[in-house]
């Protein structure tokens, strides 16, 4: 079938026959007896009763059938001036290696191992070693603050911590290794072991009895096979911004994970077994997990592990030359990464000193694809430019172009249509259903489709809150519509959600830090529309009583608290200090009010504010610090 409207017909009326011939192209140790079970609903499993290894279908099956002498890795990084490639064998070797290492330290099926590494090709071998032994990998964005490293720790629980010496970010070096200390001294939870990768750049001290050499715990330990796990044990963990301090563990099963990645990269992102995918993320984020490390593999693909930045390292033609280098056929990437590199070349002189006519296709993902950025794109590269959309806790792409079913007409500003297996709706707010051209909230009928998050990880109850707002349905939290052609757009989140160069953040948690500080009485922060990143947090702070301090002084302490309790990745440096917050007479705070202020919007004064004059006040501060209609 070439045509799209019949593929995603049948993903929707027959999921059961469509998800199963897809599953088709995974390896499983035992078939599934169902392929969709519906039986404890609204908890949905894929392929129960099937079982299969996540590692084995990623490494070794593709080392049985050809591929051992295929680049699974290239490992390329302007920032150490490495290039290092390693084979589908080389890889199979080492993970073997290093899941024999973590089995003689005690690390059986079910257990959990943090994974805070930064992107070397060492992050990959810890990940796939997991899932070869069936342990269950939470890794944590190095960019992460001890304190939000603390917390994942004490939810996840973990036997065993892997981390690297440090990370290089652009010219920095940052030890990575007191930042771990730090969070396990923070976590009530202990891990028994810490494994730790000295990087040459910084030798980190280790604790004895705890902590581990990478080179040393691997040396002399034997190689383990594959262990068969369930297709409905879990992965991996992924925390992820929600709209309070605490992240949210998205958890992710074997089998339909396997399934859904690699069915997405034959017909969504068009490319075959053999070829260069290039995901310029960070293994941090779910882009990472999803299409650096697995989706890559599963297909038999060369993925790379880029050490460094859009623009500055050196310069913003590094995207061309490591496309032109190492013959990339499709690129994925967040929008953020363009706007950095269209702010310094505007009229593309890097791109012309690279041969880039191995790229096919550009994927852009993680925040939304504004049409300038879309265009510019357009102009410069002349292949389609496919913006599609998704979140951590679906894995893989909700709406998408699929260039490998029937590339669709572009429209600027939408990420085309629903992809199979995906029925989208939007939704009113008392629950109805909106006609075309009307925007509201964006909703997926259950079931989602295989590789979607079953439930949070421990926590059941939280995961409900995503399916019974609207019951039979899974809220997104973002808001948008279709157009009359079927095409959807996404305006935004409509919670307290934030996108920040394409890093997914939580303005509650960034409040629940603010308001620790001993002279503020209240807060709130916002994301505000920023050029380069999308969104930027932006606070407003109400001072207790009595508090006769210089604002900017107390406004520089909030900045640094935030920098090191949640991580300098929040780019919260604005905050104004103001008299009171504009409040309904419940005292709820305006923020879809406060937001347009900040952005410079036309708003209606809500008929259930408490006090109109507040609103001036914050115009007027927004004003000061940048922010809001200028004049
Ligand atoms: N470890 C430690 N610190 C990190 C980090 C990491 N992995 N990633 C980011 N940081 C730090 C940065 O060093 C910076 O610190 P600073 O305030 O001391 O300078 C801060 O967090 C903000 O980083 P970033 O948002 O990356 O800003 P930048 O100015 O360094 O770079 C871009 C701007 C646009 C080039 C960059 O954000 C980018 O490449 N974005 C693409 C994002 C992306 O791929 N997202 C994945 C979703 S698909
Ligand atoms: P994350 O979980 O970090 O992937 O972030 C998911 C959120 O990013 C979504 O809920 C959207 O708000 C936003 N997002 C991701 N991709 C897009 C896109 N293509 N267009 C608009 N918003 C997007």
């Amino acid at each position: 079938m070439t045509n799209y409207q019949e593929v995603f017909t049948h993903s929707i009326t027959g999921p059961e026959s469509f998800w199963g011939k897809a599953a088709q192209a995974i390896q499983w140790t035992k078939k599934w007896d169902r392929v969709l079970d519906e039986s404890d609903k609204p908890f949905y499993r894929w392929f129960a009763g099937g079982e299969l290894n996540t590692c084995y279908n990623a490494l070794d099956c593709h080392v049985a059938n050809g591929r051992k002498d295929q680049v699974a890795i290239i490992y390329d990084s302007p920032v150490t001036d490495t290039v290092r490639k390693i084979t589908y064998g080389e890889l199979l070797e080492s993970v073997s290696v290093f899941a024999g290492a973590l089995t003689g330290i005690g690390v059986v099926r079910g257990d959990t191992v943090i994974i805070y590494m930064p992107m070397i090709p060492e992050a990959l071998t810890a990940v796939l070693a997991c899932a070869r032994i069936g342990a269950v990998h939470s890794v944590v964005f190095g960019g992460f603050a001890p304190n939000e490293l603390a917390i994942r720790i004490d939810d996840a629980r973990p036997k065993v911590i892997i981390s690297a010496s440090c990370g290089i970010e652009g010219k920095k070096i940052l030890s990575y290794k007191p930042l771990m200390d730090e969070a396990i001294h923070l976590a009530a939870h202990k891990p028994e072991k810490c494994v730790i990768f000295q990087r040459p750049q910084v030798k980190a001290d280790l604790i004895p009895g705890r902590d581990l050499d990478w080179d040393n715990f691997t040396e002399g330990a034997k190689p383990v096979p594959c262990v068969s796990v369930a297709a409905t044990d879990p992965l991996y963990i992924l925390y992820t911004s929600g709209t309070t301090g605490k992240p949210k563990g998205v958890l992710r099963d074997n089998g339909g994970h396997a399934v859904a990645l690699k069915w997405s990269m034959e017909h969504i992102y068009d490319v075959k077994p053999g070829e260069v995918f290039w995901a310029a993320s960070d293994v941090g984020w779910v882009v990472g997990h999803s299409y650096i490390i697995y989706a890559p593999l599963l297909h038999g693909c060369t993925t790379i592990v880029y050490e460094g930045k859009p623009v500055g390292t050196p310069d913003p033609g590094a995207f061309w030359r490591v496309i032109s280098q190492h013959n990339v056929s499709v690129l994925f990437t967040a929008p953020t990464a363009f706007r950095a590199i269209k702010k310094e070349d505007p009229a593309g002189e890097y791109l012309k000193k690279h041969n880039i006519s191995c790229l096919r296709y550009l994927f852009l993902a993680g925040e939304r694809l504004d049409p300038d950025t879309y265009y510019w794109a357009n102009d410069m590269l002349k292949i389609p430019v496919v913006d599609h959309w998704w979140q951590t806790e679906t894995g893989w792409p909700i709406a998408a172009n699929c260039m490998g079913i029937e590339p669709l007409p572009i429209k600027a500003g939408s990420p085309t249509k629903p992809v199979p297996g995906y029925n989208v709706q939007i939704l009113d707010a008392d629950g109805n259903r909106l006609p075309d051209g009307e925007e509201g909230s964006v909703v997926i009928k259950l079931p989602l489709p295989p590789g979607c998050l079953p439930t949070l990880w421990q926590d059941d109850k939280r995961y409900l809150e995503y399916v019974t707002e609207r019951p039979g349905y899974y809220v997104t939290g973002d808001g948008g519509r279709f157009d009359e052609d079927g095409y959807l757009y996404i305006m935004g989140r409509i919670d307290d959600v934030i996108n920040v160069a394409g890093h997914r953040l939580s303005t509650g948690a960034m409040e629940e830090i603010v308001s620790k500080h001993k002279d503020v009485a209240e807060c709130a922060v916002l994301g505000a529309e920023d050029q380069l990143k999308g969104q930027v947090p932006v606070g407003f702070v109400v001072l207790k009583a009595g508090v006769d301090r210089k604002p900017e002084d107390i406004i520089a302490e909030l900045v640094q608290m935030v920098r090191s309790e949640l991580g300098a990745l929040a780019c919260f440096k604005e905050a104004a200090v103001v008299k009171a917050l504009p409040k309904t007479r419940s005292g709820k705070t305006l923020r879809g009010t406060m937001r347009n202020i900040v952005d410079g919007k036309s708003y209606v004064v809500p008929s259930t504010i408490d006090d109109p004059a507040v609103l001036t006040s914050i115009e007027e501060s927004a004003r000061n610090i940048g922010y809001g209609k200028k004049g």
